[in-house]
């Protein structure tokens, strides 16, 4: 295992002291990226411990270090998974041959947009969480969100490496460009859409940290296939600290569930207007909640058919999540089939070849493990004998990116007028008094231990900690 130098100015595993060009590059970037950390992470909250988990090394078991730290003085750097000798292209037209420890010309501006793309996500979603700290049900959910904060930052972090390390002048100004773009910005917006929505809520937070970071996991995933060596080993190693945010989503709406059924049970009621009464997030909106933040992050993996995510699997640039438990990794001349509007309202099958459907690969994978939460949660609603269910929307439902986009469905994914959809808007979106609703319940919370009154305690605490657990010193 190779071993971080966290005494250097930038932590990292690449002995970075050795390559003295690099070095001063990434030397001159820091301050910048300090200054938006400052400007545009978590408002306030500077001077505070908090517990936090620090990356050690990049191994499986002890990469991991807690302690207390202000979050300005978080070690972030440079983490790399250690490279693994003799790896070879594992997909596309070049499988077999060894990966690449530099960037092929001819795939220079492709790698350099879809590194781009990955990293403008890492700040836009910091931004977008950066008034949550104010609202915050318990110091542990405090906690973690700042721990999923300044691990985004990392993740920016990550990206500008290899923006800085291989793509010369242009990596560097991309990398300053990393930092000019702000979520939500009207003039110089994030790239992607979900990383521009607003999030001034909890129940939010906890949607996105459980669909949108998981879009992340499988862009990372897909990432890590990559022939290009740096990326594959730069993103094997996010992927260890993403799954914490996914962690945070699911348990977060777990326990915003299990609140709601508890009082249910209390009040022997189902009645929204009286759950409301009583401080709860009522089950119908939060199925809303979701069907608002799946879509959105549906969105993400792109168009159904899309003759670039082929030519990024003919050239293995990208490859499909865990590539390995695929039987074909060439898909030379096979197909698939895909849904697309038929044009009068209805559905009907296309065959697309497959390479040109590795979006829809990807995002049906994504789909599967979304519903993994989902079930939990069914369980923990079926076992309080509450007889509600939430359920995934088809991937055909309130799409604005890919074949889907702009056509109205129900969220079984059936066309629709879009009248009918505006009539119904209301039932599977949330509305603007279920914003205020929810936005009501956000108060903050101080006290060790602690919860809001529309969350339940979390099972245990962070690394072995108990809950009553002073996980940010105010
Ligand atoms: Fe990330
Ligand atoms: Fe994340």
């Amino acid at each position: 295992m190779s071993t971080i130098d966290l005494q250097a100015l930038i932590p990292n595993n690449v002995d970075l002291a050795d390559n003295r060009q690099l070095q001063r590059a990434l030397e001159k970037w820091q301050p910048a990226f300090l200054n938006w950390w400052d400007e545009m992470g978590p408002s306030d909250f500077r001077a505070n411990d908090v517990y936090l988990r620090t990356a050690v090394g990049v191994d499986a078991q002890g990469w991991a270090s807690y302690g207390y730290t202000p979050m300005p003085d978080y070690r972030w750097g440079i983490f790399l998974a250690d490279k693994e000798e003799g790896r070879k292209i594992g997909f596309g037209d070049f499988r077999g041959q060894d990966v690449w420890q530099d960037v092929p010309g001819e795939f220079r501006s492709t790698f350099r947009r879809l590194i781009v793309t990955q990293g403008d996500t890492e700040p836009a979603s910091v931004e977008q969480q950066r008034l949550l700290g104010h609202t915050a049900p318990s110091l542990y959910d405090l906690r973690n969100l700042f721990q999923v904060n300044v691990e985004e930052g990392r993740h920016l972090w990550a990206m500008v490496y290899l923006l800085h390390a291989y793509f010369g002048r242009d990596g560097r100004e991309e990398a300053e460009a990393l930092l000019e773009r702000h979520s939500g910005d009207a003039d110089r917006p994030r790239i992607l859409g979900t990383f521009n929505e607003p999030m001034d809520n909890w129940l939010s937070f906890f949607m996105f940290t459980y669909f949108t970071d998981r879009d992340g996991k499988f862009q990372l995933k897909s990432f890590a296939e990559s022939a290009f060596d740096p990326l594959a080993r730069t993103t094997r190693f996010m992927l260890t600290e993403e799954a914490h945010h996914m962690f945070v989503g699911e348990t977060g709406v777990g326990r915003v569930i299990k609140r709601t059924l508890e009082v249910m049970k209390e009040l022997d009621t189902d009645d929204t207007a009286a759950l409301r009464r009583a401080g709860v997030v009522d089950l119908p909106t939060l199925q809303k909640y979701l069907n608002y933040w799946f879509t959105s992050s549906l969105d993400l993996f792109g168009s159904e058919a899309s003759s670039n995510a082929a030519s990024y699997f003919a050239n293995g640039i990208k490859g499909r999540p865990d590539e390995a438990r695929f039987a074909d990794h060439a898909e030379v001349d096979t197909h698939m089939v895909i849904q697309v509007p038929d044009g009068q309202g209805g559905v009907r099958d296309e065959s697309i070849a497959v390479r040109n459907g590795i979006n829809e690969v990807t995002r049906l994978e994504y789909v599967k493990d979304c519903n993994v939460g989902v079930t939990r949660w069914n369980m923990a609603i079926k076992r309080a004998g509450v007889d509600f269910e939430l359920k995934l929307p088809s991937t055909r439902f309130r799409r604005q990116v890919g074949l889907w986009a702009g056509v109205p469905t129900n969220p079984a994914g059936q066309p629709i007028s879009q009248a009918e959809f505006d009539a119904h808007r209301d039932q599977w979106l949330p509305t603007e008094a279920d914003q205020t609703f929810v936005k009501s319940l956000m108060q903050r919370v101080t006290e060790p231990g602690r919860m809001a009154a529309w969350i339940a305690p979390p099972d245990r605490g962070i690394n072995a900690q108990p809950v009553a657990y002073e996980y940010v010193r105010l």
